[in-house]
């Protein structure tokens, strides 16, 4: 079963510790015969969730590597106009192939509702970018046509404490998930916590925040799949 790992960067790096970063990722990666063979076979995929000021670099650096994609962390819930600072899906859709939408910090932070959700999936399915669709439990709304959902319990997030695999299954069984829909977790996942939730075929991948900021730490993570 193939598994997702993703880097939610939030609102980290400057343009040269970016490059830093993915320089340093690329060449690891290609000196580590064990995750190529994973990624050839189609059995991981690595989504890097930049900001998005960096997605057309990072693209570029990723573009000759089997299964690492670059994901934007939101999108404007506007698809093109006079709407002075929005980053909207229709300015990166070649860089990106998917997008978190709906995190918690956005949820909280920027008042994001599910109308404004509701339109963001919308726009991203219109793009063919793949909406990854953060809930933070049963009373999120899963929009139609979300195929990716991360679970993000709220009190896991940065926190150190994550929730463990069995608790996170038994929240599973309490969403209306889309049929053949991929689950993921997130939620303090690192070197240390990563493992139980990889070994289970009903969590299809992670999504890493704070242990995704140093190449060798996110790879880590990878090299437990
Ligand atoms: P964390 O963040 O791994 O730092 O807990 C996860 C997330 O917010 O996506």
């Amino acid at each position: 079963m193939k598994k997702y790992i993703i880097a939610n960067w939030k609102a980290n790096k400057s343009y040269d510790e970016a490059q830093e970063w993915i320089a340093m990722f690329s060449s690891l990666i290609k000196e580590d015969s064990a995750v190529q063979e994973k990624l050839e076979s189609d059995a991981l995929h690595i989504i890097i969730c930049p900001p998005a000021p960096f997605i057309f670099s990072l693209a570029n650096a990723v573009s000759e590597m089997k299964n690492i994609t670059i994901g934007a962390q939101d999108i404007s819930a506007y698809e093109e106009g006079a709407y002075t600072g929005e980053v909207t899906v229709k300015s990166i859709e070649f860089g990106a192939g998917c997008t978190l939408l709906g995190h918690s910090e956005r949820r909280s932070l920027f008042n994001e509702t599910e109308e404004t959700l509701a339109k963001k999936v919308a726009l991203a399915k219109k793009y063919t970018i793949d909406p990854i669709l953060c809930i933070r439990g049963t009373q999120d709304t899963i929009h139609e046509g979300v195929a990716m959902i991360a679970y993000e319990p709220v009190e896991a997030i940065g926190t150190g404490k994550n929730m463990s695999a069995a608790e996170v299954l038994e929240k599973k069984k309490t969403f209306t998930l889309p049929q053949d829909c991929i689950f993921i977790y997130g939620g303090s996942v690192n070197e240390q916590t990563c493992t139980e939730y990889l070994q289970s075929d009903e969590i299809h991948g992670l999504l890493v925040g704070g242990a995704s900021l140093v190449p060798e730490t996110f790879l880590g993570i990878i090299r437990k799949v």
